[in-house]
């Protein structure tokens, strides 16, 4: 199990005060300083964070404990500032609280850096993301931007802010940043003309002619040399620990990040360049003829350069130094001004400038980091209370604005708190604490405030000076017992020499301060002639025409600008009014000694800050009290899960609810009580209590979903599953079954034809033998009745006659079989197979023989019979496929042949073209052939003149090859010598056989078949001779000569 630290742990002194015992102003102290000893520089009052400004770095801000304190409880760590900031961003975001963080404390307590220290927290803990990051940078580096303009070296405070700031960090829902708003407090600028012994102007100046390039001052007409500049405090110039130089780089860093244009920053620059400028400006006194002082410029360098920066004309400027122009309804009066007015004019001028400055850069951050409302973490870092040696205006207004925080901290805390338990019906005692709307009330009060006072003052005609003021207040306050006064009508100061004259002093909560009235009703008015604002408005210079809008002439207004202390007036109340709407968590930040040292703890001062802060008192009332209330419904809603009977649901109400949730718990009786709308915890472990079992139950519930969800994702896979798999069974049954059925099937079509071919053959056997039966009985009986019959008749016949029975008999039956065969035989078709059966079995070899002669005569009636022309080995007689066509050159139809066709004296039986082949090279040329009833006609294919006429009696024989070579010749007739080839070979030796054959008185051609035989030209025997080679030329016979007598025929061989 997970150990759970505590604040209890490892304590230093006590972590919180609340468990100091026994509870005095000195314990207090030493609990502080013990802890500050140990470098525990953060204890708690409750959920009040107090801070010790360890004047030096300690190594506890650093992201490993911003991890630590990451989503724990408040009280679960020792105290640290982390642990509230978590706690009121953890608020904002989980329960959409808008938050507050007020820091409070005296000059150098370390306010600023707390704040710093918040923000950075906020800005780790809360989302990442490109645009997040972006935002959180622009809003961290808006710090050194304002430090820069708005933080100076005091007496106190090496970094002193001389404003007062409260931001506004604007988150979206799920609690990332989205941007911000800033409100500025007036400005403490009457340090931009004057600083007291060891303070310093603002940082910016410095930092300006520390850090900036040659060329920068050059272009800001600026000399890196502080002692050239009036402005500047010599003396504590440099400050320890302070890089000028660094620091001017971050600043221009940060101001690129916020989002400032490069035009900007030099605008910016060339102001703060325009300041120093102007407070080298110098008057001397110059007598008018008519005995009046006026005053000129002594050196009018500076003035030139200054009018170069900010582009005004250097005369108009010098001329709002020398006039005061006043305006009243319709008159315009122009007086001249003496050197004293003239320094106030310039002095004026450059507050003004510095101050509308800064106000500016505020307004131009806003724009960059403004986003509409979501949920608000403000961020309060105000000057902080301050006694110096000559208090002025600015000191008043600061502790006014710290009086009203401290109010406020009345007012949330132990007010409110205590009315709080009044109110609810818990048992109270009331605590004493001093509440200081007595002094807010003598500074703001609206007819009697000193404030209100001072406006009168200022705005009343006739003179008007601080003595008046004073004298007013002097009479006015004087009964007030926080206002002490020398000339006041209480005689109780007549006589107290540490009050001069001309001051008056307040008891302000947190010590009494003494003011110098001088200087009250000028800075209260807060006056710039309007011959400069109308001077500066005409400047050719954008930045600063946007800072003085009044100086516009069309634009004059004569009306009075509110006073200086009306408007901070105004702007705190609205502070006030917006921090009341928000979340309270206060810091109160301590100073441990005057001397900026680490390790030194000054008990007296620490002591005075202890009781001006009222730290006892809320301890007391915290003691007294309870750390922790909360209204029942939230808090039912909260715990609900810790008890079976209040979860899920509680139908009563609300508060019985909390009471058996609280009996269930058995947290003890003197451990909480139960106020009229709220339950109050008495301790902060018993709230942690609560809220450690709620974060186990939590986990516990969200182990139930959990395992709930899961069965149910499990369970809803397994129905899948099942179903699938019965779909898929059933798909598999059928299937399986389907098979066994077709094999069941098979099997018993098999078994059926077995028994059905048992019973058939066991039937067939049993009909044969029946048949056979039959049969034996016929036979018998023919046997019986031939040897009945020839027993019968023998005595009637010859021993002879039955041979002539016999021949008789054989002789019908022959006769009767030709006779039927002849009207049975087949067509004449030789492809035609049929032939008809054999009636009796005796006639076998003739039924066949007949077959074959018939065949042969069908064959040699249609020409094609190998006999007697062919024998069998002739191969002609199986290449014979295409049927006779007799002409094939239709000499009768064919106009062209028209004269040979009329030459023949008889029919043409055939008519084809045939190459005759040269003796000489045995090559062929086409010729006509033509066969007649009595010759062979060989013509000129081309002009149809007859070559050669053999009359066919000539013709005694014609040879050809056994090849398949269309080749024929003849060696038989004087005339008819010849070789020749034919495409129609076997048509033309047929028909010349036939023709041949029928002609009258000639003897039957011959034809001889050899693969050599003679053929006769004119005079000379050739021999040819018929070799199979390979196919040459395709597949054409060649026909080449050998010699005189030889001539050889080359024949392809035929696969
Ligand atoms: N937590 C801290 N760790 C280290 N140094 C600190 C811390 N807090 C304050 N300091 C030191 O104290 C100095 C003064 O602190 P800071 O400027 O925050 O005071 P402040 O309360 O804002 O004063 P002022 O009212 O004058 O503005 C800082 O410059 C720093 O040196
Ligand atoms: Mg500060």
């Amino acid at each position: 199990m997970e150990v759970k630290t505590s604040l209890l742990d490892n304590m230093i002194g006590v972590g919180d005060m609340v468990l100091l015992e026994p509870l005095s102003e000195d314990s207090f102290i030493e609990n502080l300083r013990n802890r500050f000893d140990h470098n525990e520089i953060y204890t708690y009052i409750g959920s009040v964070v107090i801070s010790m400004n360890p004047y030096r770095s300690l190594p506890i801000f650093n992201p490993d404990k911003v991890e630590e304190y990451r989503n724990r409880n408040f009280y679960e760590l020792s105290p640290h500032i982390y642990a509230l900031a978590d706690e009121a961003y953890r608020s904002l975001r989980d329960q959409d609280k808008d938050q507050c963080i007020l820091i409070t404390g005296e000059s150098g307590a370390g306010k600023t850096e707390a704040s710093k220290l918040v923000m950075s927290y906020v800005a780790a803990v809360c989302g990442k993301g490109q645009e997040v990051n972006k935002v959180k940078e622009q809003l961290l580096q808006s710090n050194p931007v304002l430090e820069a303009f708005g933080n100076a070296k005091t007496v106190r405070n090496d970094n002193s802010s001389r404003f007062g700031k409260y931001m506004d960090i604007e988150f979206d829902f799920k609690g990332d940043p989205l941007g911000g708003v800033i409100s500025n407090y007036l400005l403490e600028k009457s340090r931009v003309v004057k600083q007291p012994r060891g303070e310093r102007n603002f940082h910016v100046f410095y930092q300006l002619l520390s850090g900036a390039s040659d060329d920068t001052l050059k272009k800001l007409k600026l000399d890196r040399d502080f002692s050239k500049y009036n402005y500047l405090s010599l003396d504590s110039a440099a400050v320890n620990g302070l890089d000028d130089a660094a620091n001017f780089r971050t600043v221009k860093n940060a101001m690129q990040i916020v989002g400032f244009m490069e035009d900007e920053v030099q605008s910016v620059l060339e102001l703060v360049a325009a300041v120093l400028k102007l407070g080298n400006i110098e008057f001397k006194p110059e007598s008018r003829c008519n005995g009046t002082d006026e005053s000129r410029i002594k050196d009018k360098n500076d003035l030139k350069e200054m009018c170069e920066l900010l582009g005004i004309e250097q005369s108009v400027l010098e001329r709002a130094f020398s006039y005061r122009t006043v305006e009243a309804k319709l008159e315009k009066v122009s007086t001249t001004l003496n050197v004293a007015q003239a320094y106030y004019a310039r002095d004026a001028l450059a507050k003004n400038l510095y101050s509308r400055l800064f106000s500016w850069l505020v307004t131009r951050i806003n724009e960059s980091i403004k986003v509409t409302r979501h949920k608000v973490m403000g961020v309060l870092d105000i000057y902080g209370f301050e006694i110096f040696e000559e208090n002025s205006f600015e000191q008043f207004i600061i502790n006014y604005c710290n009086e009203k925080l401290q109010q406020i901290f009345i007012e949330l805390t132990l007010r409110e708190e205590q009315e709080e338990y009044i109110r609810e019906g818990i048992e109270w005692t009331n605590i004493e604490y001093f509440n200081n709307a007595i002094i807010c009330d003598l500074i703001e009060n609206h007819q009697s405030g000193i404030l209100a006072m001072l406006d009168e003052e200022c705005l009343r005609p006739g003179t008007v000076t601080d003595e008046t003021f004073l004298d007013k207040l002097n009479t006015i306050c004087a009964e007030h017992q926080h206002f002490e006064s020398r000339l006041s009508k209480n005689s109780k100061y007549i006589t107290d020499h540490s009050l001069p004259h001309t001051c008056f002093r307040i008891q302000h909560y947190a010590g009494k301060v003494l003011y110098r009235a001088e200087g009250f009703v000028d800075k209260n008015n807060d006056l710039l002639y309007r011959d400069l604002s109308q001077a500066m408005y005409k400047a050719n210079h954008s930045l600063i025409k946007q800072l003085f809008p009044e100086g516009n002439p069309a634009k004059v207004n004569l009306k009075r600008p509110p006073t200086a202390g009306f408007q901070f007036k105004a702007s705190v109340g609205t502070l006030m009014r917006n921090l009341q709407t928000k979340n309270p968590n206060y810091i109160r930040c301590i100073k441990p000694n005057d001397k900026k040292a680490s390790h030194i703890f000054t008990d007296s001062l620490v002591c005075h800050q202890v009781r001006y802060l009222g730290l006892m008192e809320n301890v007391r009332v915290r003691r007294a009290g309870y750390a922790f209330r909360q209204a029942y419904e939230p808090c039912l809603e909260r715990y609900k899960m810790l008890c079976k009977r209040t979860w899920p649901h509680w139908s009563g109400p609300a508060r019985e609810g909390v009471e058996v949730l609280m009996a269930d718990l058995k947290v003890p009786a003197e451990e909480f009580s139960y106020g009229r709308s709220k339950i109050f915890i008495r301790n902060p472990r018993s709230l942690f209590f609560l809220e450690e079992r709620r974060r186990q139950c939590l986990q516990n519930l969200a182990t139930l979903i959990q395992k709930i969800y899961r069965g149910w994702k499990c369970r809803t896979h397994f129905l899948l599953l099942k179903k699938s798999q019965i779909v898929v069974s059933a798909w598999y049954r059928r299937y399986a079954q389907q098979k066994k059925y077709k094999k069941i099937k098979s099997a018993t079509t098999v078994v059926q034809s077995y028994t059905r071919g048992w019973q058939a053959r066991k039937l067939l056997r049993e009909l044969k033998y029946q048949k056979r039966c039959k049969e034996a009985v016929t036979t018998i009986a023919a046997f019986w009745h031939g040897t009945q019959v020839r027993r019968e008749y023998r005595k009637f016949f010859r021993a002879n006659a039955g041979k002539k029975i016999y021949d008789f008999t054989i002789q019908r039956i022959m006769q009767k079989y030709f006779l039927g065969l002849k009207s049975t035989l087949p067509s004449m078709s030789p492809i035609d197979k049929s032939w008809p059966a054999r009636p009796y079995l005796f006639l076998d070899g003739v039924h066949t023989e007949l077959r074959t002669v018939f065949h042969h005569w069908r064959v040699s009636q249609l020409c094609l019979c190998p006999s007697p022309i062919f024998n069998s080995s002739v191969k002609y007689y199986l290449t014979v496929s295409q049927p006779f066509r007799g002409d094939y050159l239709e000499i009768s139809k064919n106009p062209k042949y028209q004269k040979l066709n009329s030459a023949m004296e008889e029919k043409v039986l055939l008519a084809d073209v045939v190459n005759k082949i040269n003796r000489a090279n045995g090559k062929g040329t086409a010729r006509i052939f033509l066969l007649t009833k009595n010759s062979v006609v060989l013509a000129d294919q081309k002009t149809g003149q007859v070559k050669a006429s053999v009359p066919l009696p000539d013709l005694t024989s014609v040879s050809v090859s056994t090849q398949s070579d269309g080749f024929f010749g003849s060696a038989s007739a004087i005339k008819g010598d010849f070789l020749l080839s034919s495409e129609h070979l076997i048509e033309i030796i047929t028909k010349l056989h036939r023709t041949g054959a029928t002609a009258a008185d000639s003897e039957q051609l011959n034809i001889d078949i050899s693969d050599e035989f003679l053929v006769q030209f004119k005079h000379d025997k050739v021999c040819v001779k018929f070799i199979q080679g390979a196919p040459k030329n395709g597949n054409s016979v060649s026909c080449k000569r050998k010699n005189n007598r030889l001539l050889e025929v080359s024949v392809p061989t035929t696969a």
